[in-house]
């Protein structure tokens, strides 16, 4: 299965529709986390033609790179700080339609123009990792994105947790 991603559809809504029981598909019986995340990251990043896909776990105080997509970035991130510090400590999605109006955006590519950033969280209910997406174009993210985008991070979650 794991080669052969097919994601069918016109529309944004349409694509994720026929994503996510691949990405669910991919998961599905593999015990090993990491192996899970790095699969999610590749079926994001080819079945959305994403810029940038990626995950940052929570260790101690600062977010540290794990599996992703795209060109390197950078590997620590302390709480509060950019886009995916902010979202660790708001406990809540962050969709950014220009990244150069979000205070204190940290640039890893200059490409990278909007992004959206979505919690995982353990089951005590504390982040433990952050979904990183990025677009290098303006305004590419909303509502849909956020949906979708959330459910991919429930199916990680139950990965998490199994
Ligand atoms: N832009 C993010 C940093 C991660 S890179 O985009 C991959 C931020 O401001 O947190």
């Amino acid at each position: 299965m794991a080669e052969s991603l097919s994601v069918s559809g016109t529309t944004k809504e349409e694509r994720y529709r026929s994503l996510l029981p691949q990405i669910a598909a991919l998961v599905e019986g593999e015990p090993d986390f990491i192996a899970n995340v790095s699969n999610t990251m590749s079926a994001l990043r080819y079945g959305m033609d994403f810029f940038w896909t990626g995950v940052y776990f929570v260790k101690e105080s600062e977010l540290v790179l794990g599996p992703f997509q795209g060109p390197p970035a950078c590997t620590r991130i302390r709480k509060g700080k950019g886009v995916c510090g902010s979202c660790w400590e708001k406990k809540g999605t962050i969709l950014v339609p220009d990244v150069d109006a979000f205070p204190g955006h940290i640039a890893c590519s200059s490409a990278s123009r909007s992004e959206i950033v979505v919690p995982g969280f353990d089951a005590a209910g504390e982040v433990f990792m952050v979904l990183d997406v990025d677009s290098d174009q303006l305004n590419d993210f909303d509502q849909t994105d956020q949906k979708y985008l959330e459910e991919v991070m429930r199916i990680l979650e139950k990965c998490h947790r199994a």
